[in-house]
């Protein structure tokens, strides 16, 4: 019989799926409600050392072809998720994976220590978020000496947990990225984060609708973009992927693991389709192996590249 358990970094999941950073990943019981409709893992909303109340609303806009956000990275700071991350593991055995941004290497180093109390099974680092700017300045993640030194000091406090370097596309060449990341110690390349920045503007009022006026795309119209990333990472480097950008239905999924993903997250599709996606995409993956006559999803990882 045909089976979506996947293994990735020593970490063992019943499907692919897995929810993105940013999406109902706020509390233990949004996120095991996810896991109750199928995703194999969950990845918390990324935290910082203390709290951030993010940019004002409106900060998130559905357009035809995707989504446009501008949350600026609110969250209740690392130790409130912690405390979450202990919660969830009294109600559920599936894998979560915890998220963590700062704004300078130092402080990443003090973040992902503390995150690392809360032993999530994976710390999965942002340097990509593109909304922050005005703030932060460019993402660490265009820079490949600020990611190198990034993976350094995250992989030197978080123990042995495994990391995650979470990548934009926004840099010189993200599959070279991803082999400073796996040359500096990380063990996971989760790509891509939300692309642009982009905007919208209201013709009736001759505004931006973002407050912040700019804000990450995501959503369908991002899937050949994400695409192409995981193509690029897979062929420069040899960690696993963790693929994610506009996947809502089994196809995509498909195409991502054939480009070289071991996991696939799921972020935009969820405020689309409902946390259902999940287990819709779960029965569409398992349909493309009994198409091809494969047992496992491994027998299909970078099939495209042969
Ligand atoms: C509303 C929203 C909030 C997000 N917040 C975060 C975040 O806190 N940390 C992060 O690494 N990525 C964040 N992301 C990016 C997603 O995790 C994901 O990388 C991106 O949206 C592409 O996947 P998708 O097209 O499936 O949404 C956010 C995305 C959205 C739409």
């Amino acid at each position: 019989m045909p089976h979506l358990k996947v293994q990735m970094a020593g970490i063992s999941m019943d499907s692919p799926l897995v929810l993105a950073s940013g999406v109902l990943g706020v509390t233990a019981s949004s996120m095991r409600r996810v896991v109750d409709h199928g995703a194999g893992a969950v990845t918390t909303k990324s935290c910082s050392i203390h709290p951030r109340k993010g940019h004002p609303g409106p900060c998130i806009i559905p357009y035809e072809h995707g989504m446009i956000n501008a949350v600026g990275l609110s969250n209740p700071g690392v130790d409130a998720v912690v405390n979450e991350i202990r919660t969830y593991r009294d109600e559920c055995q599936a894998p979560i994976f915890a998220s963590v941004f700062a704004g300078s290497v130092e402080e990443f180093g003090k973040v992902t220590r503390r995150i690392a109390a809360g032993n999530p099974d994976l710390i999965e680092v942002n340097v990509s978020c593109p909304n922050v700017q005005s703030e932060f300045g460019a993402p660490f993640g265009a820079s490949f000496e600020d990611t190198a030194a990034i993976t350094r000091i995250v992989k030197k406090n978080a123990g042995k947990i495994p990391v995650a370097m979470k990548l934009t596309v926004h840099c010189p060449s993200i599959g070279k990225m991803a082999k400073v990341c796996e040359d500096n110690g990380a063990d996971v390349i989760t790509a891509i984060n939300t692309v642009g920045p982009g905007m919208l503007i209201d013709v009736g009022v001759k505004r931006p609708i973002l407050s912040n006026k700019m804000g990450g795309v995501s959503g369908a119209g991002i899937f050949p973009v994400a695409l192409k990333a995981v193509w690029e990472i897979h062929r420069n480097c040899n960690l696993p992927i963790l693929a994610t950008g506009g996947v809502s239905n089994g196809n995509e999924a498909a195409q991502m693991i054939l480009a070289g993903a071991h996991a696939v997250a799921i972020g935009s599709a969820v405020y689309n389709r409902g946390v259902e996606v999940f287990q819709r995409v779960n029965e569409e993956l398992l349909e493309v192996l009994e198409l091809h006559e494969m047992e496992r999803l491994d027998d299909l990882r970078g099939g495209a590249h042969e």
